[in-house]
């Protein structure tokens, strides 16, 4: 069962392989729904817009033994549980990589040179000609980049900064990164999350969002952010305090920040949409026609797999 629809194309190539139920009205399944759907389907193709937690999956008359998710993270997902079921479960990496890196620096610029705040000045007729003073924004050309969680999004996204901009990058992550990774982007890797905020012009988020990453950034951390500084967030809403982001903005601890995904989707905090100084988009991250379907080839390639009693090549658990 597909808890939502998918582009046509990887919808056709399913319907070949198996027996597809659509979820029709497009409209994310209640808990309850998505309960039903776990004791009625063998497998379950879910995204992020559903919560997949312990009482999802626990109780009588479980059925399905696979959940093929549409999307890399899989933080919408009690994995324990899952395990302690033993349900597979599948994501998509790879595919979106390049997309959602894509993204990151489009906020990046947009959020530094004033893209949206322009854009609405002048749909909004304020536009009143050319002027030295007018909307000025920042340079980041030859500006520090921060990332924190060196994975493929984020190795991918200081590619771009470094060898498209001349950004410098420096990066924090948990584990101790491989000299010849970091030599790809010429990045340094720094030892505490603290220093590398106090350290750069503009910070990007790349790690999981597990409960250890939630709220990272918060009210201190922002403060040890310059005030010239950018935030930009294309992983998940959950590793930013947004309360304490919007304070921050209100007290000019912070410059901007560009955000494509928020704590409590699809509502954002009403003190980031008053704002000017931020640019906000719908979680569009892997939202293009070419990630989009390869991200449903991928769910169908690890079904495939598994129903053929093979190691699905993206387990996760
Ligand atoms: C991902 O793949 O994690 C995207 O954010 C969609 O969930």
């Amino acid at each position: 069962m597909l808890t939502r629809r998918w582009p046509e194309e990887v919808e056709t190539s399913l319907f070949k392989h198996f027996d597809v139920v659509l979820n029709k009205d497009d409209i994310p399944l209640t808990e309850h729904a998505l309960k039903g759907a776990f004791r009625s389907y063998d497998a379950v193709f879910s995204t992020v817009t559903d919560r997949i937690d312990d009482s999802v999956l626990s109780g009588d008359n479980l059925r399905a033994r696979l959940i093929g998710n549409f999307g890399v993270g899989f933080n919408n997902i009690d994995i324990k549980a899952a395990k302690r079921l033993g349900v597979v479960v599948t994501n998509t990496p790879d595919v979106l990589t390049n997309a959602t890196a894509d993204l990151a620096l489009a906020l990046l610029l947009s959020v530094a040179r004033r893209l949206g705040d322009g854009e609405r000045h002048l749909r909004g007729g304020g536009w009143s000609g050319w002027r030295p003073t007018h909307m000025l924004g920042r340079e980041f050309t030859g500006r520090t980049l921060g990332i924190i969680g060196y994975g493929r999004i984020g190795q991918a996204t200081a590619s771009r900064a470094h060898h498209g901009f001349g950004m410098k990058i420096k990066i924090y992550s948990r584990s101790s990164v491989p000299s010849a990774v970091l030599s790809v982007n010429d990045a340094e890797q720094l030892p505490s999350l603290d220093t590398l905020l106090s350290s750069v012009d503009f910070v990007s988020l790349h790690c999981p969002a597990n409960s250890e990453n939630r709220h990272m950034i918060n009210l201190d951390r922002l403060r040890q952010m310059k005030p010239t500084a950018f935030l930009v967030n294309t992983a998940r809403g959950s590793l930013v305090n947004e309360k304490d982001l919007v304070a921050a903005l209100d007290a000019g601890v912070i410059a901007g920040a560009g955000l494509d995904v928020f704590e409590a989707e699809p509502r954002v905090n009403p003190g980031l949409i008053e704002r000017p100084d931020v640019v906000l988009l719908p979680h569009l991250g892997s939202a293009t026609v070419e990630t989009r379907n390869a991200m449903g080839l991928r769910v169908l390639e690890n079904a495939i797999a598994f129903f053929a009693g093979r190691e699905p090549p993206d387990r996760v658990v």
